[in-house]
């Protein structure tokens, strides 16, 4: 596990922008694995710029997302379809066809979740993962408790993630208590994995998932055993490792 500390989310978003872009013009049948959440629309401005300035270029890129919620309407404004629409797609040149969001409408059915699965593979597995964590360290909606041999599924979302993500439901009466999210087990057969953290909130649970033991109860601790997982932290979610000489 390589971990990165960088002054502020605006430098954590333009490392993880300079990986993403490094990927993206080097393998020519990028597979990338795409997470949403408040830290990464960073990385998106900036992979969206390069694309406007003509140096990065995703007419070869196939995506698939981490999760999606489950009930909401489509095209709702809370929903990861709408935010990877608004905050990335809408700005690149990326093929509508080879974008991809799990199956959270209808009725989530582990058809569908297979199917996805089946999609991952057929493009050749993920290259590149980014990931954000939660406070309660999980990964993609993997919540405390999901098995490291999780696969493509609905699961119901932890109390703290309710609390945490509600912020992002503003004009919502109620936040979606389900979801449709990657498996620990999909996630970890992707070649790379690029987690992100930023802010005190985040300090505890990139502690445990460092420091701590792997243990299904702390997710992103699974990310030891990877063998090629970075962390890239800001001062203030690498609070609590005292190792701050760690440089991109
Ligand atoms: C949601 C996503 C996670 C993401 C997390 C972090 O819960 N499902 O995949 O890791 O948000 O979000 P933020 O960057 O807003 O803290």
């Amino acid at each position: 596990m390589r971990i990165i500390v960088l002054k502020d989310r605006k430098a954590v978003c333009a490392a993880a922008a300079k990986r993403v872009a490094v990927f993206v013009e080097k393998d020519k049948r990028a597979v990338l694995g795409l997470a949403t959440g408040g830290t990464m629309t960073g990385v998106y401005e900036i992979l969206a710029d390069k694309y406007r300035r003509g140096s990065l270029n995703f007419s070869h890129v196939t995506s698939f997302n981490l999760d999606e919620y489950c009930g909401l309407a489509q095209g709702h404004k809370c929903g990861y379809n709408y935010y990877m629409y608004h905050n990335f797609f809408r700005h690149i040149n990326i093929r509508e066809k080879n974008r991809h969001i799990p199956p959270a409408s209808g009725k989530n059915s582990g058809d569908a979740c297979a199917a996805y699965e089946k999609k991952i593979r057929r493009a050749g597995g993920i290259g590149l993962q980014l990931l954000g964590i939660g406070t309660n360290g999980h990964i993609a909606f993997n919540e405390p408790g999901s098995s490291f041999c999780s696969r493509t599924r609905r699961v119901k979302l932890a109390e703290e993630t309710l609390k945490s993500n509600s912020r992002y439901f503003p004009r919502c009466a109620k936040l979606p208590c389900y979801a449709v999210t990657m498996g620990i087990g999909t996630i970890l057969e992707a070649g790379e994995l690029l987690l992100l953290a930023c802010g005190n909130k985040k300090a505890a649970a990139v502690e445990a998932a460092v420091k701590g033991p792997v243990t299904t109860d702390m997710p992103a601790s699974i990310l030891q055993l990877h063998p090629k997982a970075t962390l890239i932290l800001d001062r203030q979610a690498a609070g609590k490792l005292k190792t701050h000489n760690w440089k991109f």
